[in-house]
């Protein structure tokens, strides 16, 4: 029979038999941490319903553009979390960082130094010049680099009508030296959408929703793990305060001054061994 103490121990035994072990050891663990929460914080009926009445929100507000129940992931720090605890530190290869939602695939292979800014709308032009190695230093030629980036209002095309198809997005390849290099404009810092259950919650917290300014990259080379990172300008004023908590020190990019309002960014990505893998875009 169930009662308060013995709730738990009922629930776990009727999910005893879960066929897949995997799923049985994490619905296991997830029950018992749920449930030490709410005696932990002694949660009320309505506190409940409130949270009940949340997460449906979180899928209602979530559609073919727009994907809420991974926002609240990662402004619960949960999405950096898993890609820390996947993403092994310490032996000298860049971070990763989230790949976000805005990631398309097939962006447009571009020559080497080529613009990425499809828009002659203005921006300050930045030049941004990456090296790629490996653990021990030495180049890794051919690995193909797709980076994305908000554009100086920071929006991402995919998100705004005035911009062309595929704007501030491309495809390049590492030269012999492990080199590559193109043109931009200066990515602006943008807020996370604020106009779901996950707005609300971020402005009862008293958090301002931005994301400080950054260029996303994704690397990739057959015998490499694929590294998916983001590089952060470090005059950004919100560098300290990532809403979805992806900064680490390692992925702080130094933003020049090159006189004339250019602006050039140098940095190196080292490649851990591994197995190549393209995730799936969130939104196609
Ligand atoms: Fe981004």
């Amino acid at each position: 029979m169930t009662g308060a103490d013995s709730v738990t121990a009922i629930v776990q035994e009727a999910m005893s038999r879960t066929a897949d072990p995997r799923l049985r050891e994490i619905m296991a663990r997830l029950v018992d941490h749920l449930h030490a929460f709410a005696r932990e914080v002694k949660l009320t009926e309505p506190e409940w319903e409130a949270g009940v009445d949340f997460l449906r929100r979180i899928g209602q507000a979530s559609g073919a553009t727009k994907n809420e129940a991974m926002l609240l992931s990662d402004l619960l720090g949960l999405s950096t979390l898993v890609v820390l605890l996947n993403n092994e530190q310490g032996r000298g290869e860049t971070d990763a960082a989230l790949l976000g939602p805005f990631w398309r695939d097939h962006s447009p292979p571009c020559k080497p130094g080529e613009s990425i800014a499809r828009d002659p709308g203005g921006g300050e032009p930045l030049e941004v010049r990456g090296r790629v190695s490996d653990l021990a230093g030495k180049p890794v030629a051919g690995a193909l680099v797709d980076v994305w980036q908000a554009s100086p209002v920071g929006l991402y095309e995919n998100q705004d009508e005035a911009q062309p198809n595929h704007n501030l997005r491309g495809r390049f390849e590492t030269d012999a030296d492990g080199r590559f290099h193109f043109r931009s404009v200066r990515p602006k810092g943008y807020p996370i959408p604020m106009d779901g259950p996950c707005g609300e919650l971020v402005r009862a917290q008293g958090r301002h929703p931005y994301r400080p300014a950054h260029l996303h990259f994704m690397l990739a080379k057959e015998g490499y793990k694929t590294l998916v990172t983001q590089v952060f300008a470090d005059d950004d004023e919100t560098i300290g305060s990532d809403v979805v908590f992806g900064v680490t020190p390692g992925l702080s990019g130094r933003f020049e001054r090159a006189g004339d309002g250019h602006w050039k960014l140098e940095y190196t990505f080292v490649m851990q061994p591994g197995t190549r893998r393209i995730p799936r875009a969130p939104i196609p």
